[in-house]
């Protein structure tokens, strides 16, 4: 019996899960050109089903939410119908199973828009200091269209159609995507929303916008089945706000209402998908978790130890493991034997079909 905290049970809302590993939301572009996912994916998910608890890649809302090619939908029949038998996949006896709802906002580009315009954010304000992947290469990010009211209310109901949709695929529970300077993220910074309605200027309604999409949420899935994702220290697709750490603060707490499934934070250092340096007023994820009354998640430049020194000392309940559970579908089994990690491949992260993605060896398929 392994001694480890990361595999001692816990709960996450009404659901008992076995370990306390997560295997954090994780986009790999290998569903279908129509947003429905795909046998390949159905294997890399039972491959990572060791997990205590799944949060499947971001999943767009809807055909305007989407920034790239290839990346999974929950807007209509077709891809719900997909999910199902990966998320059946997904599912072993004693794990929960998450699905990650997204909109980029103004993270899109006009070649992948339905209507062929700029995308839409809270404010007309562009991305500066990075640029848009697109097919043909690097590119700037456009000036975004100004959301009109009607524009906001209709994405508020997006995500409460494809918050039903993940509970018709199976899913056991959704993630809000408030991280990594997407939509939700572009209405909380006001360096991003400088809108003079009732969703923009004080803090109170550049909440606004998060707070109708959690209770539009919930009308479909209970409280204690939803997640919800920040990363309060950073600033990647300049998510910049002029206070993050009172931004964060009153947001967490106020999110304590709701008895949700969990909180889950990006750590400092992260940034995007990848490390960083550490900006100087990064807040401490032990500050954040501990005003959230809940199951904490934290994700970031994890190993092991780390990990268990942060739920042996009760600062977070679980931790997720990203590029380690790419190039480690047997991750949980490996921590308990404590077997060597193999190393992230540099390739077929974001496409490539198996290869960098069902073609990492489970370590009894390794040679000894
Ligand atoms: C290939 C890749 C895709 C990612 N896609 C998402 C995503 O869809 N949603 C999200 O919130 N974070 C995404 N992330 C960020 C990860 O969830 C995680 O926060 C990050 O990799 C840091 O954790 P790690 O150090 O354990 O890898 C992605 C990261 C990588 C490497």
């Amino acid at each position: 019996m392994s001694e480890s905290s990361l595999f001692s049970p816990v709960y996450l809302g009404d659901q008992h899960l076995e370990n306390r590993i997560a295997l954090p939301p994780l986009t790999r572009s290998r569903a279908n050109p129509d947003g429905t996912a795909t046998a390949l994916m159905r294997e890399y998910y039972a491959q990572r089903s060791g997990a205590g608890l799944v949060i499947a890649e971001g999943t767009v809302v809807s055909p305007q939410a989407s920034a790239y090619a290839n990346v999974p939908g929950l807007f209509n029949k077709e891809q719900v119908m997909a999910w199902r038998p990966v998320v059946e996949a997904a599912k072993r006896d004693g794990n929960a199973v998450y699905c990650q709802l997204w909109h980029v906002g103004r993270q899109s580009h006009s070649s992948v828009q339905p209507d062929g315009q700029p995308p839409f954010g809270p404010s007309a304000i562009p991305i500066k200091g990075f640029t848009y992947r697109s097919t043909d290469g690097r590119i700037p990010y456009e000036t975004p269209r100004e959301l009109t009211q009607d524009g906001i209310h209709e994405i508020v109901q997006a995500f409460g159609s494809a918050a039903a949709n993940a509970r018709d695929a199976g899913f056991d529970g959704v993630e809000l995507h408030a991280a990594n300077g997407y939509l939700i993220e572009q209405f909380l910074d006001d360096g991003i929303n400088q809108r003079t309605d009732e969703y923009g200027g004080s803090l109170e309604n550049r909440l606004r916008f998060l707070f109708e999409v959690l209770n539009a949420v919930i009308k479909h899935i209970p409280a204690n089945r939803v997640g919800i994702r920040f990363s309060p220290s950073s600033d990647w697709m300049d998510a910049i706000d002029s206070d993050k750490r009172t931004l964060f603060s009153t947001v967490i707490q106020r999110l304590n209402s709701y008895s949700l499934a969990y909180l889950h934070l990006v750590e400092p250092g992260i940034s995007g998908a990848t490390n960083s340096s550490q900006a100087p007023d990064a807040t401490p994820t032990k500050e954040l978790a501990s005003l959230f009354n809940g199951t904490v998640i934290a994700t970031g430049g994890h190993t092991k130890e780390s990990a268990e020194e942060l739920i042996s000392s009760g600062v977070v309940d679980l931790v997720g493991f990203g590029r380690k559970f790419i190039a480690n579908p047997d991750l949980p089994e490996r921590f308990r034997q404590n077997a060597p990690l193999a190393e992230l491949a540099p390739h077929g992260l974001y496409s490539g079909g198996e290869h960098g993605y069902t073609d990492y060896p489970a370590l009894d398929s390794c040679p000894s």
